[in-house]
């Protein structure tokens, strides 16, 4: 179950939306939140994946042959933003486990809020694949709209954004600068506060995940 609108759907199948909202829960536990974090990796995972080409082949079943589809065209990249990003990577590749993995390691300036790139490790062949790129919390926007340009300059052609939560801010300032890059979000919450977290939100996804705080 999907709500779209210019470029951006809105994952609103409610096993994503009940999980969200245990996530959102200040009394949810470190071990809680990381499995839940997978776990809608893996269902975002199959929204972002929905429209793949498929081709028919011929198979033999163990009584006869028929046609059967097969996935065809691009493979996939997973390109996760360093830190949270890698909540969501485990539960992708649980659903696509041949795809390949760029590391994206950025990092808000807190002062600035302006990115800085720390780690940059991706597949060479980055143009003949498709790059999802996994941003849990698409906040002022800065951090994907950096690793979506050095993904291009990397070579990346056909890019996609999955994200946990987005701000209306955020979204738009993304869309502004990469219109071309569809965005799949469980929820677009109501706004950001002066800090750059994103309200009502659900605090700062990589110390909740790794319980740095
Ligand atoms: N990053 C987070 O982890 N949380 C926010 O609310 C904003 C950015």
């Amino acid at each position: 179950m999907a709500r779209q609108s210019k470029g951006v759907t809105v994952v609103d199948h409610p096993l994503v939306q009940h999980k969200l909202t245990l996530m959102r829960k200040k009394d949810t536990s470190t071990k809680s939140f990381r499995q839940l974090l997978k776990e809608i990796g893996a269902l975002l995972c199959y929204e972002v994946t929905r429209d793949l080409p498929l081709e028919m082949i011929e198979i033999e079943t163990p009584l006869t042959t028929m046609q059967a589809p097969q996935l065809v065209g691009k493979k996939l990249v997973f390109a996760p933003i360093l830190r949270s990003g890698m909540g969501m990577l485990d539960g992708m590749l649980d659903l696509a486990p041949a795809a390949r993995v760029a590391h994206v390691g950025l990092y808000r300036d807190p002062a600035t809020l302006a990115c800085v790139e720390y780690y940059f490790k991706a597949p060479a062949d980055l143009a003949d694949r498709l790059v999802v790129v996994i941003d849990p919390m698409l906040a002022t926007g800065n951090t994907a709209i950096a690793a979506v340009d050095r993904l291009m300059e990397a070579g990346a052609r056909e890019i996609r954004l999955a994200c946990l939560l987005a701000s209306p801010e955020g979204l738009s300032k993304f869309q502004g600068h990469h219109p071309n890059v569809r965005v799949w979000t469980a929820a677009v919450d109501e706004q950001l506060n002066d800090h750059g977290y994103i309200l009502p939100g659900l605090g700062d996804a990589g110390d909740r995940m790794y319980g740095t705080r």
